[in-house]
């Protein structure tokens, strides 16, 4: 699968390794420009390319955003992301790392609302992003969590299908509204590694 990434920091350097030795194409994106992620790009190998964040989100069959929330204005337009599949793994941090008061809202939520013609799921957002590098494990053995959410069905199979192909488990939480709220800043699941078993005892 081609899959763009908005934003290649801790997270989205991580999520690009990982969807590369599945086998997938990748595109690197942040807000300095392709040249500043060329080494990046090419430790990674032949299924990476670091490009503009435009051309990344063209590129991709599925957009993964892991930027900072704060800076979503600064995407695209709303028809660039159309028909995609659109990874949100932003969290509503402020610039000094509190949590941002979206009243009745959650993030994804306000995603959605910016592009409203985009398959969001909400996903990556609960596991530290050290835990992502190393927590990757075989089938055979107990995985860890990535959680997901959303109300594209077909959308949320797919990215539990990558998240599957890149060592970790997914348990859908829901919908983007009810759903994306369970993974939310300061709930029970978020921020602290757990397994299947683990999750679901948590969830109920
Ligand atoms: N860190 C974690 O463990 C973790 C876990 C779950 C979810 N998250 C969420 O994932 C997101 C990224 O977190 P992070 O820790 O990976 O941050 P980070 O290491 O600071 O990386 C942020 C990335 O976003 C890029 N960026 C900033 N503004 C942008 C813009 N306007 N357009 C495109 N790219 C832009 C940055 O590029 P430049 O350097 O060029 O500005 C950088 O590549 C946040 O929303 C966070 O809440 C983080």
């Amino acid at each position: 699968m081609r899959i763009g990434i908005v934003g290649t920091g801790h997270i989205g350097g991580t999520a690009a390794k990982l969807f590369a030795k599945a086998g997938h194409q990748v595109a690197v994106s942040n807000s300095r420009g392709p040249a500043t992620l060329a080494s990046l790009s090419s430790s990674i190998g032949p299924n990476a390319k670091a490009t503009s964040v435009i051309e990344a989100v063209k590129f991709g069959e599925a957009v993964l955003l892991s930027l900072p929330y704060r800076k979503m204005d600064e995407l695209p337009p709303a028809e660039s992301f159309a028909g995609k599949i659109v990874i949100d793994a932003m969290n509503a941090y402020s610039g000094v790392g509190r949590v941002m008061d979206l009243g009745d809202s959650t993030s994804s939520e306000e995603v959605a609302k910016q592009m409203p013609a985009a398959r969001l799921v909400k996903a990556f957002n609960t596991m530290g992003w050290n835990t992502l590098a190393s927590g990757s494990r075989p089938a055979r053995e107990e995985r860890l969590v990535v959680f997901i959410a959303g109300d594209d069905a077909s959308a949320k199979a797919t990215v539990a299908k990558l998240i599957d192909e890149i060592g970790f488990a997914s348990i859908d939480t829901g919908s983007l509204r009810d759903g994306g709220r369970r993974q939310q800043p300061g709930s029970p699941i978020y921020g602290r590694p757990m397994t299947v078993r683990e999750a679901k005892k948590i969830l109920g």
